[in-house]
């Protein structure tokens, strides 16, 4: 016996086919072509679920609002930072995480060069990588990538912290650039497991 909530959907289902579901989805989404509305590649992954009838409306709008943003970029130190001022730096950070919801992974190379993931919602992801951009103690901040998906890839980390050697890191960087052009990927000979998290993650997308 099906609820009177589960009837209501079943019928929803049968009255929209995917034929509909799909002439509504191209319908909203030419209305938003070259606007900020546009939808992002992720919010077409859930529509596309939504019309071949795996995800309910709903559903797709609980994922939408349980988003999370995964900003990725490059910078290099302005001057040398000592174990200590690091560890500021992170304490800092961490400090600064928790409070808004964020997570992710900073990776410092002994060559001054850094590479951070920032996660949360996108409003909180935002504004600190623009505080970031801004910071005085790296400069050249290049944006590697700027994306929504599901989940955290670094969930139980406000800030996870790693110190790669330079053929570490530029294997890193090398790779996180060839596939946001597309290029062929190098091979990795990379074992820390946090950059490892990143790597395959990152792929992913
Ligand atoms: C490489 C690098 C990574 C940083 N990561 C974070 C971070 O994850 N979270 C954070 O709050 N601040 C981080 N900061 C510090 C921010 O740039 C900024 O100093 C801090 O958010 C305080 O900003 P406010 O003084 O405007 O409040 C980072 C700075 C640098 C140079």
């Amino acid at each position: 016996m099906l609820t009177v909530g589960e009837t209501q959907e079943k019928i929803m289902k049968e009255l929209a086919s995917e034929a509909q579901r799909r002439r509504a989805i191209a319908w909203a989404v030419s209305l938003t072509t070259d606007t900020k509305l546009a939808p992002t590649p992720y919010e077409l992954e859930l529509l596309e679920h939504y019309a071949i009838g795996e995800l309910t409306l709903d559903e797709v709008l609980y994922r939408l609002d349980s988003r999370v943003q995964h900003l990725l970029y490059r910078s290099k130190a302005t001057g040398h930072f000592s174990p200590e001022q690091l560890t500021e730096l992170l304490e800092q950070a961490r400090a600064n995480n928790a409070r808004c919801q964020l997570t992710g992974l900073l990776c410092y190379a002994s060559t001054g060069d850094f590479v951070q993931v920032l996660e949360g919602s996108a409003l909180e992801v935002h504004a600190l990588y623009k505080r970031i951009q801004q910071d005085s103690r790296h400069q050249h901040v290049q944006l590697l990538r700027d994306q929504a998906t599901a989940e955290r890839w670094f969930p139980d980390w406000q800030m996870a912290f790693v110190q790669a050697d330079a053929p570490e890191f530029f294997w890193l960087v090398g790779y996180l650039e060839a596939h946001s052009n597309n290029l062929p990927l190098p091979q990795l000979p990379i074992t820390e497991p946090h950059l490892r998290t990143l790597l395959a993650q990152f792929s992913n997308l």
